[in-house]
């Protein structure tokens, strides 16, 4: 098992490239399926997400393979094991983003009931009825979805979900895109990382557009082409190292990201009396500590894009310590998405539970060094942060949730100046 060793105080300075946005290139690698046509990614991540689908659609039978530098080509032809193992799909949810590509393309697929991060429930209910919509047959049995598509393949459908879904809308996009017919799907997630899969698919060939602002049409295709794309930056490895910086008062420009992608972490940044400097043309900002004025407290609430994303929330707790008075976090997406806030208290953290889904945090607080556990990816990148600017050592354990996402965040922050090993323990 592995451990960060982190010891706070210094403040980071420098540029940082932000990776490939993880919750688009795994969608991405999901629609190289719909295709016979080779694929390639660009600006793919290396982090163990991108790895683990790799190998769960190597283990279907499909080419995929890492070429130059952070490229991923992927050749689809044919799937002889059309199954993903309960073992696969505990280690990531989003293995489920392959159930609309492969009864589109395949007409059929094994997939067992998805793991990911411990945040709540997390049903596929949304997307299981999508499917049936299309015409597809999910039948639920010891732990695994049996799908097919009719003989005559999927039909367009309006599907129109009750609540807006990530992934539930892409699942149903990709699928409809070699639908017969046309697909209309009203709620429709706005996320960029949604704007960016249709780019790709309509670089295929497949007729998809935003007609509305929550609303995607699709009109099916019978084949798509190959694609050559690349994967827009990460918002959330880009908001986190903006923490980074504001927290340890440093100064840093993060090179990569698109700073209208962070719209909503921008507004909270302004009301606390954040610095930065945005430059969308050159996918750049820069975050400047703020020396020795102090931080306004905020009240935020979670809510899907362009509302503000509960994948910043854990992060941004941290740098609500080090506000002035007493700030608020409303979780409104998944309900347990607050436990990373009992490690934040070990470390001094003034932090009080309202209930499963809010919190309310009175800074600024002097936070120390402690030994903590992560239980999540964006739990991990919260207490990473919180050991930045703690004073003394952190020794934090169950990083591999860390390296699902971020991509080599240690050697990162060590280029910024920060203090950090990775360890065996
Ligand atoms: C995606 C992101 C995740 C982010 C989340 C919300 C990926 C790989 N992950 O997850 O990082 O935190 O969006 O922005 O892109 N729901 C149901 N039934 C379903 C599907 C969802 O009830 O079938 C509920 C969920 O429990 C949750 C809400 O809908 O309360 C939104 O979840 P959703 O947008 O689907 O999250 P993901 O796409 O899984």
């Amino acid at each position: 098992m592995q451990k960060f060793v982190i010891t706070g105080g210094a403040p980071l300075h420098g540029e940082v490239r932000i990776a490939g946005a993880k919750n688009a290139v795994l969608k991405m690698m999901a629609a190289a399926i719909l295709t016979d046509a080779p694929v390639t990614l660009r600006n793919v991540p290396r982090i163990s997400d991108v790895a683990i689908l790799r190998e769960v659609m190597s283990d279907i039978g499909f080419d995929v393979r890492r070429s130059n530098g952070d490229a991923l080509d992927l050749h689809v032809q044919e799937a002889p094991w059309p199954f993903v193992s309960l073992e696969a799909g505990a280690k990531m949810r989003a293995s489920f983003i392959l159930l609309g590509p492969m009864l589109a393309r395949f007409g059929r697929v094994i997939l067992p009931s998805p793991g990911g991060d411990r945040i709540g429930r997390r049903p596929v209910d949304f997307h299981v009825a999508a499917m049936e919509r299309m015409g597809a047959t999910i039948a639920y049995r010891n732990g695994y979805y049996f799908a097919s598509a009719p003989s005559d393949g999927l039909r367009g459908a309006h599907i129109e979900f009750p609540t807006v879904t990530v992934m539930g809308t892409e699942n149903a996009m990709l699928a409809a895109t070699l639908a017969r017919g046309t697909t209309v799907i009203d709620n429709a997630a706005l996320e960029p990382e949604v704007d960016d899969l249709i780019t790709m698919l309509t670089a295929m060939g497949a007729r998809i557009a935003r007609t509305a602002e929550r609303r995607i049409e699709v009109e099916g295709v019978d084949r798509l082409g190959g694609a050559d794309h690349r994967v827009l930056g990460d918002r959330l490895e880009a908001e986190t190292f903006a923490i980074a910086a504001a927290i340890t008062r440093g100064a840093v420009t993060l090179q990569g990201v698109n700073p209208e992608h962070l719209g909503a972490f921008l507004e909270v940044c302004d009301r606390m009396g954040v610095s930065y400097e945005a430059d969308a043309g050159a996918a750049t900002l820069r975050v400047i500590g703020t020396g020795g004025a102090s931080l306004r407290a905020v009240d935020v609430r979670t809510d899907p894009y362009p509302g503000f994303a509960t994948d910043f929330q854990a992060p941004l707790s941290v740098l609500l310590t080090q506000a002035d008075g007493v700030s608020t976090i409303h979780e409104t997406i998944f309900e347990d998405r607050l436990d990373h806030t009992r490690e934040l208290v070990k470390m001094g953290a003034r932090i009080e539970l309202l209930d499963e889904r809010r919190a309310r945090i009175t800074g600024p607080t002097a936070l120390f060094g402690a030994e903590v556990g992560i239980a999540d990816l964006r739990a991990g990148a919260t207490l990473i942060l919180a050991a930045l600017t703690a004073s003394g050592t952190s020794v934090i354990s169950g990083i591999e949730h860390v390296d699902r996402g971020y991509e080599q965040i240690e050697a990162k922050l060590v280029a910024l100046g920060a203090r950090i090993n990775r360890i065996e323990a």
